[in-house]
């Protein structure tokens, strides 16, 4: 699974970073850093983020 985050669509709102949190990382209010490759272990956390990100911004493609 590959995610890709949209970084001028993220506003900072962080659930990817409480449902995710081995993938996602804020540094500052919007400096999103993340994992590109997701491992099988985080596939369904991501999935989660990726729902309940407000302004869709990542987007996931499934390997
Ligand atoms: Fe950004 Fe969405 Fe996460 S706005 S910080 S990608 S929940």
């Amino acid at each position: 699974m590959q995610i890709v985050v949209d970084l001028n669509r993220c506003q900072g709102y962080a659930q990817c970073v409480f449902l995710a949190p081995e993938v996602f990382e804020l540094h500052g209010e919007e400096a999103l850093m993340y994992e590109p490759t997701v491992p099988a272990d985080q596939r369904e956390r991501v999935r989660r983020a990726v729902a309940a990100c407000p302004v869709q911004a990542i987007l996931s493609g499934e390997q």
